[in-house]
């Protein structure tokens, strides 16, 4: 891959100082097979050009907004190969419509938009434009996650019984009764619905386990039963969710922003009749894998007993922790992979499309629907 040429894209948000635009910057960066060359970094020009400048970006790809940005870029010979979209929620579906209707391909922040309506518009749009479409769920991006599904395909734990997973942040306990005075925390959109969609905290966090769980075990909910707490906000800070899979079997996802001492805690426990398999992304290089009768063995990533893609996509030697953005790197590094072959008339693998894609996008809004709903309607059993 490293020997072929880079490919071009743009981002839409992540101007200087937001968060996860600059992941993406930087984990693009980590596969050196991308160059950023074009961006409507933000709504507010002079943020805009600031970032256009660190970057040194031509000013003649430097956009004042994301449309300007698909059509003209959709007509260069040197377009852009694809486009991030790393904006707050409410504009993603706009935004990833107009670039897929430009013919490029497309990586776009969580959740992937509002409705399942929309979801469901992408979804067609993608496939009748035979674009690739990433959604960025970060965490099954890290290396212990893919081992976890590895594990467990291999039949390691038996067949899975229980799930039990958990988010929980703190960041937002101020909120707690504060009655919408919010606070002026960069990242407060989240609580405010224009921007954020029917749900924060389950939006936010919540779909992240959604995806995750879904990934390490391919179980995806039927049904889910729901409490959700706003304390005095329009939007939820705290949500206990039962769910049923598709097969039958139940788990308990749990996701706050109100829980004193834990700072991003996401936590994936899978049951199953011969053991059990836990990864914590705050210690992420490590996964607990216990078989029934037997001590518990922690395997650690970067080391030999690994084979498989966890092994693979190993940045760094095993001690040097890898993080938040070498998880965006693997995602980035199978998406590119895809685009680059399909540029080039080669076949693509499935190893290719081992990133998070515009399907479970629409998992995901499915998913945050199905859990307010139940909320309003007393924690009724929903079907997504
Ligand atoms: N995958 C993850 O783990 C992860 C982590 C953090 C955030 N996110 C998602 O990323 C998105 C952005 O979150 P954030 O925390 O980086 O937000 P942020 O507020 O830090 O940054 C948002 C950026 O978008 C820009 N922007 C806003 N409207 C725009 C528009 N119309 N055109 C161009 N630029 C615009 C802002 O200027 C800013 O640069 C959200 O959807 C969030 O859910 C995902």
């Amino acid at each position: 891959m490293r020997e072929r040429r880079k490919l071009r894209y743009g981002m839409v948000g992540g101007s200087l100082g937001a968060f996860i635009g600059a992941v993406h910057r930087h984990a693009i960066a980590l596969e050196e097979a991308g160059e950023l060359v074009a961006g409507c970094f933000s709504s507010d020009m002079n943020k805009n050009r600031k970032t256009a400048d660190f970057y040194e970006l031509d000013e003649e790809r430097v956009y004042a907004d994301y449309k300007e940005m698909a059509r003209k870029e959709a007509l260069r010979e040197d377009k852009i190969d694809f486009v991030c979209i790393t904006t707050p929620n409410a504009t993603h579906y706009e935004i990833a419509k107009a670039f897929l209707e430009a013919g490029i391909h497309v990586a776009c922040e969580k959740p992937l938009c509002f409705t399942t309506e929309q979801a469901e518009e992408l979804e067609r749009l993608t496939k009748e434009k035979d674009l690739f479409f990433a959604v960025t769920y970060t965490y099954t991006g890290y290396n212990m996650v893919k081992l976890a599904k590895e594990l467990i395909e291999k039949g390691e734990i038996g067949s899975v019984v229980n799930i039990n997973a958990e988010y929980l942040q703190d960041w937002l306990i101020d909120e707690i009764g504060a009655g919408n005075q919010t606070t002026t925390k960069m990242s407060v959109w989240r609580t405010d619905p224009e921007k954020s969609g029917i749900s924060n905290c389950v939006g936010d966090i919540g779909t992240h386990i959604e995806d995750t769980v879904g990934y390490i075990t391919g179980m995806h909910p039927k049904q889910v039963a729901a409490v959700l707490d706003n304390y005095g906000m329009d939007l939820d800070l705290n949500a206990n969710i039962l769910v049923e899979y598709e097969n039958g079997v139940h788990g308990v996802y749990s996701c706050s922003q109100v829980c004193a001492g834990h700072s991003n805690g996401l936590v994936i426990r899978i049951f199953g009749s011969e053991g059990a398999i836990e990864w914590v992304q705050e210690e992420p290089d490590y996964l607990r894998v216990t078989k029934k009768g037997e001590p518990v063995q922690i395997y650690h990533r970067g080391t030999g007993y690994i084979s498989g893609r966890a092994a693979q996509l190993n940045h760094i030697p095993s001690g040097h922790p890898e993080g938040l953005t070498y998880a965006f790197a693997n995602i980035y590094h199978a998406f590119m992979n895809a685009i680059l072959k399909r540029a080039n008339g080669e076949e693509v693998s499935a190893v290719d499309l081992d990133f998070p894609g515009v399907h479970d996008g629409v998992m995901g809004v499915r998913f945050i629907e199905a859990v307010v709903k139940s909320s309003q309607n007393g924690a009724a059993w929903t079907n997504l």
